[in-house]
């Protein structure tokens, strides 16, 4: 009995001090995981910039460790913060300061964009709960909505903040024109005066000749025929070339050759790509009267929209 009792001190003696070095080891490789992460170096700048700049007591109440802003109505869990940590601070840090710390840019429009309402991925794009920049920034294999970066606008011919037009226009479709997005605004122009209605169904108006497009920026990329198209396999391409030349995409097609000039490919199939079908409550969808409004010159007219004014495009 007592020889029985005595063996399993030792043996319980034995995994204690196994569990008590391997919970050591987990402590260890954890610190090690934390101190090794990307955002880490952020982190530790980041409460030594506030404090350069004036901000000693919000630089000693900065918790370390990772930020999100988590807004579960619109899907949104963007953890983009754990290292983009000034993107608040525009009245104390300079926008000269190096990413990921630069403060956001600001202006008229970006204020009623609350960053704790809107968070960042619905108009950036990318993996908003990754916390690697690769993750954030590119997304895993397969990952079909990158976000929206001055390398992947450049690839386009396009500048950032137009290739960025694309997910403004995700909420902003029924605005005739919208302050801040001249591509997507040149584009419902040109969509307008070229009448692709005549063919085109968009909403429940328009005629059948061509397929539906009130969806388009939901189509299948692997589904189109590149047969035709020059250059990247993407989207963007297909559409850019099947806009400016129809006929040398889809060979015998009714659809015209438009001829637009570069610019203007590009910024019609911004628009297309905008088109998709939206998760978003409808507190999300602003008012395109609000749109029309801040549009007219005038100061005094951003008050009441004229009759003129009211939107009909898409
Ligand atoms: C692990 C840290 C980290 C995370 C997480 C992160 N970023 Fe960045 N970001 C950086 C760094 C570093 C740069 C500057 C160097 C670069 O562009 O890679 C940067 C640059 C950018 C730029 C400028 C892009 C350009 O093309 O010049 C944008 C826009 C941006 N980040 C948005 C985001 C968004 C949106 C998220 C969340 C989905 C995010 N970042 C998550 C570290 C991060
Ligand atoms: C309402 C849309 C919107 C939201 C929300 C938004 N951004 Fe931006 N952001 C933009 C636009 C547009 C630009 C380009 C501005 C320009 O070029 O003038 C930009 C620029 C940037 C840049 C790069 C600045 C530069 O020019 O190099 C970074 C980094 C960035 N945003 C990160 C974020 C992060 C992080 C969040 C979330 C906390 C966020 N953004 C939320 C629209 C948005
Ligand atoms: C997730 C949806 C969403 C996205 C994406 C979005 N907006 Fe907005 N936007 C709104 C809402 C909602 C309002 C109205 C806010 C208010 O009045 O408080 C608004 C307001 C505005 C206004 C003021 C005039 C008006 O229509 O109320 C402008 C200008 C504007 N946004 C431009 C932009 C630009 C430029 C982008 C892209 C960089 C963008 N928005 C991205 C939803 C969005
Ligand atoms: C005379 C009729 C006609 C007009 C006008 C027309 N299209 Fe088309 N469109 C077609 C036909 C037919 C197709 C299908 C064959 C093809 O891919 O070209 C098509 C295909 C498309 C597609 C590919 C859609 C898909 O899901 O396969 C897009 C995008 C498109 N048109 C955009 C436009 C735009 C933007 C305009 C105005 C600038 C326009 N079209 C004007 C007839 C027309």
């Amino acid at each position: 009995m007592a020889d029985k009792n005595e063996s399993f001190e030792t043996k319980d003696f034995g995994w204690l001090v196994a569990m008590s070095l391997l919970f050591l080891a987990l402590v260890a490789v954890c610190f090690w995981l934390e101190f090794r992460t990307e955002w880490g170096p952020y982190q530790r700048q980041f409460p030594q910039l506030l404090g350069h700049y004036g901000k000693g007591q919000e630089a000693r109440d900065f918790q370390p460790g990772i930020q999100q802003i988590w807004i579960p109505k619109i899907g949104v869990t963007d953890r983009c913060i754990t290292c983009h940590l000034g993107y608040e601070w525009s009245s104390v840090l300079p926008a000269t300061i190096a990413e990921p710390l630069t403060p956001h840019p600001t202006n008229d429009w970006m204020t009623k964009h609350e960053f704790a309402k809107f968070g960042c991925t619905p108009c950036h794009g990318g993996d908003g709960a990754a916390t690697t920049v690769a993750g954030a920034h590119q997304g895993g294999r397969g990952w079909e909505d990158p976000m929206l970066s001055n390398a992947l606008a450049q690839q386009n011919g396009l500048a950032m903040n137009g290739m960025i037009e694309m997910r403004c226009n995700f909420c902003h479709r029924h605005d005739a024109a919208t302050p801040g997005m001249d591509e997507i605004n040149l584009a419902k122009v040109l969509f307008k005066k070229k009448k692709c209605l005549l063919c085109h169904v968009v909403e429940g108006r328009g005629g059948a000749t061509g397929p539906e497009l009130t969806y388009e920026g939901d189509r299948n990329p692997e589904l189109l025929n590149f047969a035709h198209v020059t250059g990247d396999h993407t989207m963007f391409n297909w559409n850019v070339q099947h806009l400016t030349k129809a006929s040398a995409v889809s060979p015998k097609t009714a659809m015209p050759d438009f001829n637009f000039k570069p610019e203007e490919s590009r910024a019609l199939t911004l628009l297309l790509m905008s088109w998709r079908r939206l998760t978003y409550p409808p507190e999300y969808i602003p008012d395109p009267e609000v749109a029309a409004a801040a549009m007219q010159p005038s100061p005094t007219s951003t008050v009441t929209p004229t009759p003129s004014a009211t939107p009909v495009a898409h």
